[in-house]
C-alpha cells in the first residue's frame, strides 16, 4: 500500500519564532494519526534544527526545501544533502518550480541533487507540472513526460525512494486550483509512465501528490480521486488549523 502524505511547504515564510510556534502547534494539534498517513512540514532552512526538536515525540515528520549538487567544499552559503541527514531530514523537495523559474534549475543540477539526497538516505519530493501556456497549448502532458524523464535513469530501489508531486505553475500561489478531474488525469497518466519505465509494483507503491491552492474546502475532492495520494501545501500550511483540515481530508 503506498502511502498517503500531506506535505507543508513553508518557503520563505515565518521568522524563527513564528516558524517553531507553527511546528509546535502542528504537532499539538495532529493527535488523529492514521497507519499508512504520514505528516511532513518543509520550514526554511535556519528553522530546521530547532524543528527537529519541538517535533520530537509527535507523528510529524520533517524535510528540506532544498540541497546543493555537491556534498561539500567551497560553496558559499550553500547546505548539502550530507548536512541535512546529520540534522536528521527525512525528506527534501527538488524540482519545485519556483527553483526552475527563479534558479534556474536544469535537469542535470536535479539529477545531481537526487543523487545526493539518495546517497544521505533522504526521501527526494520530485516536483513537476506545467505552465499555463502549456495547458492552453494543450501541450501539458508532453511537459510532464519531458520533466520526469531524468527519473528513469536512477534504479528500481532507487526510485522506490522517492515521492512525486504534481504541481501545476499555474494553479500555485494563485488561489486558482486544478479541478480534481484535471489532477486525476495527470496522476493517472504519471502513474501509467511509471508502470513502463519501472514496473507494475513500483506504479503501484509510488505516492503522488498534488499541490497547487490545495486548501480545506478543495483537499477532499481532490485526495478523493484513485491517482492523488495526498498533497504538497503552500500557504494553507502557514496556517497549523487549515493543515490539519486538509491532513483529515485524506481519510
Ligand atoms: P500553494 O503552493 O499551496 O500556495 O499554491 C504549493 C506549492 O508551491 O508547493
Amino acid at each position: 500500500m503506498r502511502k498517503k502524505i500531506v506535505a507543508g511547504n513553508w518557503k520563505m515564510n515565518t521568522n524563527f519564532q513564528e516558524g517553531i510556534e507553527l511546528a509546535k502547534s502542528v504537532a499539538d494539534k495532529y493527535t488523529d494519526t492514521k497507519d499508512g498517513q504520514e505528516v511532513v512540514v518543509f520550514p526554511p532552512y535556519l528553522h530546521l534544527s530547532a524543528v527537529v526538536e519541538e517535533l520530537k515525540g509527535s507523528k510529524v515528520t520533517i524535510g528540506a526545501q532544498n540541497c546543493h549538487t555537491e556534498l561539500k567544499g567551497a560553496y558559499t552559503g550553500e547546505i548539502s544533502a550530507g548536512m541535512l541527514q546529520s540534522i536528521g531530514m527525512q525528506y527534501c523537495l527538488v524540482g519545485h518550480s519556483e527553483r526552475r523559474a527563479y534558479f534556474f534549475e536544469d535537469d542535470h543540477e536535479l539529477t545531481q541533487k537526487l543523487k545526493q539526497l539518495l546517497n544521505s538516505s533522504i526521501q527526494p519530493i520530485f516536483c513537476c507540472g506545467e505552465s499555463l501556456e502549456d495547458r492552453k497549448e494543450g501541450s501539458y502532458l508532453e511537459v510532464i513526460e519531458q520533466q520526469l524523464e531524468l527519473l528513469w535513469a536512477f534504479s528500481e530501489t532507487e526510485f522506490s525512494q522517492m515521492v512525486i508531486a504534481y504541481e501545476p505553475v499555474w494553479a500555485i500561489g494563485t488561489g486558482e486550483t486544478a479541478t480534481a478531474e484535471q489532477a486525476q488525469e495527470i496522476h493517472a497518466f504519471i502513474r501509467t509512465l511509471i508502470r513502463e519505465k519501472m514496473g507494475a509494483a513500483l506504479a503501484e507503491n509510488t505516492s503522488i501528490l498534488y499541490g497547487g491552492s490545495c486548501k480545506p474546502s478543495n483537499a477532499n475532492e481532490l485526495f478523493g480521486k484513485d491517482d492523488v495520494d495526498g498533497g504538497l501545501i503552500g500557504g494553507a500550511a502557514l496556517n497549523a488549523d487549515d493543515f490539519l483540515a486538509i491532513v483529515k481530508a485524506l481519510n
